[in-house]
């Protein structure tokens, strides 16, 4: 099992969540955050007020968090690449790791089981 963690632009949440039923996900947690990338926060035109060095400036995001079985990562991946990405700075960030176990307090089913 995989954990799934993106963190997107709040307006893309709806199409993600709908990428994630598509593929039967069993559940997901979502959260929004403040966050900075590479541009630490610079929206073009925006904050670059001449003469003014700006700090860190964070940015609204929604962080999703979804545990799947590990053969539905890669379809995620390129499903969220086609259809989250609108190929400007700040589209967001995908993150994976490792789950070891899943249970489900209800039944105690574990494993893929419990997802
Ligand atoms: N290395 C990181 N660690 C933790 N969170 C991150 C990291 N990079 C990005 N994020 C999170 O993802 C959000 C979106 O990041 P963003 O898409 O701007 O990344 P980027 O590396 O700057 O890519 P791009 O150049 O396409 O903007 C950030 O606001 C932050 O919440
Ligand atoms: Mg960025």
């Amino acid at each position: 099992m995989k954990e799934i963690i993106l963190i997107i632009r709040p307006e893309k949440l709806e199409v993600l969540k709908s990428i994630l039923d598509e593929k039967n996900c069993g559940g997901m947690t979502i959260s929004t955050v403040m966050g900075c990338g590479t541009q630490k926060g610079t929206v073009e035109g925006v904050n670059e007020i001449k003469g003014f060095k700006t700090t860190i400036n964070l940015l609204p995001k929604v962080r999703v968090e979804v545990v799947v079985e590990d053969s539905k990562v890669e379809q995620i991946i390129l499903d969220v690449r086609e259809k989250v990405a609108t190929g400007h700075v700040g589209d967001g960030k995908i993150f994976i790791r490792n789950i070891e176990e899943a249970i489900r307090i209800r039944t105690g089913e574990r494993g893929e089981k419990a997802l």
